[in-house]
């Protein structure tokens, strides 16, 4: 099938009748994008911009052939950023596993909407399922479960909502002047959004500063608590980040639910990266005190190697959902379980919980425990490294896969231009992608080795580069 000539050519035809056809298109699909990501060790983890194609004719008057759309296909793929690259170390972005490869082809083969259980009846009872699973496994109550959002943007989003509603309604007829969001000064940016989203105001998130390894201090939390109380200002949630975007500290989580729990306020927890350290026996404890989170965001997108998107919001009590956001969808019918659509604030939902059925029946336990368990002892061995070059200071925090460092008597000018040179020679001449830090008004250079293709010869050639630049 070069060209897709009649209207049926567009799909996989019901009775069977262009299968061969359809299955020779996506083959080839498939084997070029594999190709590409089994020689990603070849091409820079960001695409150099010079090399950029033009991006064609968008949508053209007559449809285009299949080697014509392939080989746009590989353009694109060619010019993409590339995080299968062994020397992608900047973010904590993940590169997918084959498991989810094979996930998202048969979600979007079968197409079903998470909307409602009649339009996905058995992906609705499995992703039911699954955040059930991981609501426990945290911790969280036998009334605890949620589902699958588009990040960890919409999962904190939806759960300041529902702290703000839950506040609202337990205090009717006390009247508070205006109501607030507590979270660290490193807090993912999300969580601005979801106070500009609920429509706080101006002052509406109170950002607490952190101490020098980067994580909320309970004291400063009850002096902030003392002085909104002062005011009459109604603090709705407390957020404890787990993994902190910037440099991945963690929140002492125990501390502030017990000040939530006496004060009764709502706590979440952004676990959006590094609540995956839970599934580590490691260093589960580094979490100590999530079971007591009224709400979790979690993204499998993250640390799990599930491929984008892939996030859960996670609540203690579903049922407080119900009461408090639930809208019945008037145009799908009653099914065996809840309808997603019902309680999210997304409608029509890709069939996300596939990618994350076959990841983790791929990998299992086991698996993923020795990615993470990977991941940490990759950024201790750098870390090591970094100790032994006296030119180099490391940032005091550990308790993630997170490593950053910066030159030491240096002026801050000078650290920050030797750390922007050391980035783009590393990008340039060695395919490694490090990524510069603001942290407490320095510039640190970070790197976050994730993936099992982070071997010893990439994070020395790193570390070298660095030495160099200033040399
Ligand atoms: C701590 C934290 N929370 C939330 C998010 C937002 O997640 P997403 O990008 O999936 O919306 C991120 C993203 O990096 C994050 O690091």
């Amino acid at each position: 099938m070069n060209r897709f000539h009649r209207l049926e050519d567009y799909f996989v035809d019901p009775h069977g009748n262009n299968l061969e056809q359809a299955k020779k298109f996506l083959q080839s699909v498939l084997f070029m994008a594999l190709d590409h990501a089994g020689s990603a060790s070849t091409r820079p983890p960001t695409p150099k911009q010079d090399n950029r194609q033009e991006l064609g004719d968008l949508f053209p008057v007559r449809g285009r052939s299949a080697s014509d759309i392939e080989s746009a296909l590989s353009d694109l793929i060619q010019n993409s950023a590339n995080p299968a690259s062994p020397g992608w170390l900047g973010h904590m972005n993940s590169m997918s596993s084959i498991a989810s490869i094979a996930g998202d082809i048969v979600a979007a083969s079968i197409d079903n909407n998470m909307l409602s259980y009649e339009m996905a009846p058995v992906l609705t009872e499995l992703e039911l399922a699954y955040a059930k699973q991981f609501a426990r496994s945290f911790g969280l109550s036998s009334d605890a479960g949620g589902f699958l959002v588009g990040g960890g943007t919409i999962a904190n989003i939806q759960a300041l909502m529902l702290a703000r509603e839950d506040a609202r309604r337990r205090t009717v007829g006390l009247s508070a002047q205006r109501m607030v969001v507590l979270a660290s000064e490193l807090a993912h940016v999300s969580i601005a959004k979801a106070v500009k989203v609920l429509g706080l105001g101006e002052n509406g998130l109170i950002s607490l500063p952190t101490d020098k390894s980067g994580r909320l201090c309970g004291a400063t939390v009850l002096t902030a608590l003392q002085q909104l109380e002062d005011e009459n200002v109604q603090p709705i949630c407390l957020v404890a980040t787990a993994g902190t975007t910037s440099i991945g500290s963690i929140d002492p989580i125990s501390e502030i639910a017990s000040i939530a729990r006496k004060r009764g306020i709502w706590l979440h927890v952004d676990g959006a990266y590094g609540a995956a350290a839970h599934f580590s026996k490691a260093h589960e404890g580094k979490l100590a005190g999530i079971e007591l989170a009224d709400s979790i965001t979690f993204n499998p997108h993250k640390w799990f190697f599930v491929a984008r998107n892939c996030a859960f919001l996670l609540l203690n009590n579903f049922g407080r959902l119900e009461d408090i956001f639930r809208i019945p969808l008037p145009y799908v019918r009653a099914g065996k379980t809840s309808n997603i659509g019902e309680y999210s604030i997304h409608g029509t939902q890709h069939a996300d919980v596939i990618k994350l059925f076959v990841t983790l029946q791929m990998m299992g336990q086991e698996g993923i425990e020795a990615l993470i368990d990977y991941g940490f002892e990759r950024a201790r061995r750098v870390r090591n490294v970094v100790r032994s070059i006296p030119i180099l200071e490391l940032l005091p925090n550990e308790d993630l896969n997170f490593v950053l460092f910066k030159f030491r008597l240096l002026t801050e000018n000078q650290n920050t231009a030797i750390l922007e040179k050391a980035s783009l020679m590393l990008g340039l001449e060695d395919n490694i992608h490090m990524t510069l830090q603001k942290f407490k008004g320095e510039t640190w250079g970070r790197l976050i080795p994730m993936s099992p293709f982070v071997k010893d010869a990439v994070l020395d050639r790193a570390i070298r580069k660095i030495q160099r630049v200033v040399s």
